[in-house]
């Protein structure tokens, strides 16, 4: 039973950890900060990651995320 609770825990912070962008691009993070890029030139490069090109690290993100939740995290970390 605590085990399964351990699991939930980790695997529903994984999913928040993935969508929360700003955990690496932010102002002195380990990733460039993603308001020099618009919503558009993001979810562009999403699409990349999700295809498999580019940085491994993003690729896995972009794979867990659905085309609506790239659009959303695209329009809140972009550009205004
Ligand atoms: C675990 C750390 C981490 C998280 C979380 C993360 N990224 Fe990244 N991202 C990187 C790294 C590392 C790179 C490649 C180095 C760079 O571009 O600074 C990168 C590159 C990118 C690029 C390409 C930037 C460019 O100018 O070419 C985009 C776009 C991007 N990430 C979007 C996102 C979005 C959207 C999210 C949230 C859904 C996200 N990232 C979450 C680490 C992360």
């Amino acid at each position: 039973m605590k085990k399964i609770a351990l699991v939930a825990l980790v695997s529903a912070g994984f999913v928040f950890a993935s969508t929360d962008c700003a955990m690496c691009h932010k102002a002195n993070g380990t990733a460039a900060p993603l308001d020099n890029l618009t919503p558009a030139q993001i979810v562009q490069k999403m699409k990349e990651f999700k295809a498999g090109k580019g940085n491994p690290m993003m690729v896995n993100i972009a794979k867990g995320m659905s085309d609506e939740e790239i659009k959303k995290s695209a329009e809140k970390y972009g550009k205004k």
